[in-house]
């Protein structure tokens, strides 16, 4: 049976040696972003569904409420990510346990959806990666998968082959879809890597003078078509993340203003209305503070970010490396962090910086095995 709705924490944050989840990433698990009419995550995700319906009347079946906890099985495995892929390392992933994760992208549930039989589906969900902090990145984040199979008759009809049927649809239908989200823009295609799909690419579009990439696709490859529907069809994939379109296009500038209750955003968006344009209310002063330590072999900085963002939460604006140097004597290297602090809401008071950064300096010497400098 499926699973649904908010997850019970000691579902989360387990007791086992694999678990990596925070209770700041706990806290974000069931807000559903992309299941809220009015917020600009469900507004992107409506619009795509109206383009899909557009194009084909009733083809694709729609589910937005999967289980974001899946096995290292469905997220991996079963999309032909290798054993040895850095995806799958702790350091950019979020484990419940050694075979269990938080989603890390859509494409964990490609193989189940075609198991249950359903030929042309989106997938919308919330997913989680561990990565650096920055206007444009935030631990937990909603993509679209799309999937379209085909069958002989579909391909032979055409006068194609399978791929060059699977692949002249899918360009056609994310081209449609680039234009039906930002109007007439110039498309362009990137040839790319993705275990799951061959041939794969991005798809790039020219906005407001910048080439943006806006998702990445191809066709799926036969195995997983074969093990999980039948063999004898082809199809399409594509993967897509809904904050990336929706920064773009509401001019949104930065990632956690989406996170906000504030209504001073969230009244700045309506279901349907694909032409709102952020308003900045006020821009609040940053507060930066540097700090250097000795980092040792284990260090790495996406569990610097989470350390910060635990303790700091959405007051982190980024974190950045702004120096490193090795001794040439000790063979010892010294990273300097800057770590910008600043409120989308309210202007910040030194005291309670002050006290963040001081736990964040204790937390970096306890836990991160590194020597304050
Ligand atoms: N899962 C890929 C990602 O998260 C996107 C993708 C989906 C690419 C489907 C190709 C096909 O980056």
């Amino acid at each position: 049976e499926l699973k649904t709705g908010k997850p019970r924490r000691e579902d989360v944050i387990t007791g086992s040696p694999d678990n990596n989840v925070t209770d700041y990433i706990y806290e974000k698990m069931g807000m559903d972003l992309h299941r809220q009419a009015d917020h600009p995550i469900g507004i992107i995700k409506q619009a795509i569904y109206d383009y899909f319906e557009s194009r084909n009347p009733g083809l694709f079946q729609k589910f937005d409420d999967r289980y974001p906890i899946v096995s290292t099985r469905a997220n991996f495995d079963e999309v032909l990510v290798p054993a040895d892929h850095v995806s799958r390392s702790p350091n950019d992933t979020y484990y419940v346990n050694a075979n269990t994760v938080l989603r890390c992208h859509t494409s964990a549930h490609q193989a189940e959806t075609l198991r249950a039989g359903h030929p042309a589906f989106l997938v919308t969900g919330d997913v989680y990666r561990r990565d650096s902090i920055d206007a444009t990145h935030y631990p937990v984040f909603h993509q679209m998968e799309g999937v379209r199979v085909f069958s002989e008759h579909e391909w032979t009809a055409a006068g194609l082959t399978a791929t060059q049927l699977a692949e002249k649809d899918l360009k056609g239908a994310l081209e449609g879809l680039a234009k039906h989200l930002f109007g007439d823009v110039e498309c362009r295609w990137i040839d790319a890597y993705f275990p799951f799909t061959e041939p794969s690419f991005e798809l790039e579009i020219f906005f407001k003078g910048k080439w943006l990439e806006v998702l990445g696709c191809g066709v799926m490859q036969q195995i997983i078509l074969d093990d999980n529907y039948k063999p004898g069809h082809k199809a399409w994939a594509f993967g897509l993340g809904l904050e990336r379109l929706a920064m773009v296009l509401f001019d949104v500038p930065d990632i956690r203003l989406f996170w906000s209750n504030d209504d001073r955003f969230l009244k700045q968006f309506r279901a349907g209305d694909l032409s709102a344009r952020f308003k900045p209310y006020s821009k609040f002063p940053a507060c930066y503070k540097d700090m250097a330590f000795w980092v040792s072999p284990e260090f790495s900085e996406n569990n610097l970010c989470e350390l910060v963002r635990n303790i700091g939460g959405d007051l982190v604006e980024e974190v950045t490396c702004i120096d490193t140097f090795t001794n040439k004597k000790t063979g010892r290297t010294s990273n300097c962090f800057r770590i910008t602090y600043r409120s989308m809401e309210r202007s910040l008071t030194d005291e309670e910086i002050n006290a963040l950064q001081e736990r964040v300096r204790q937390q970096v010497a306890s836990e991160l095995k590194v020597e304050l400098r």
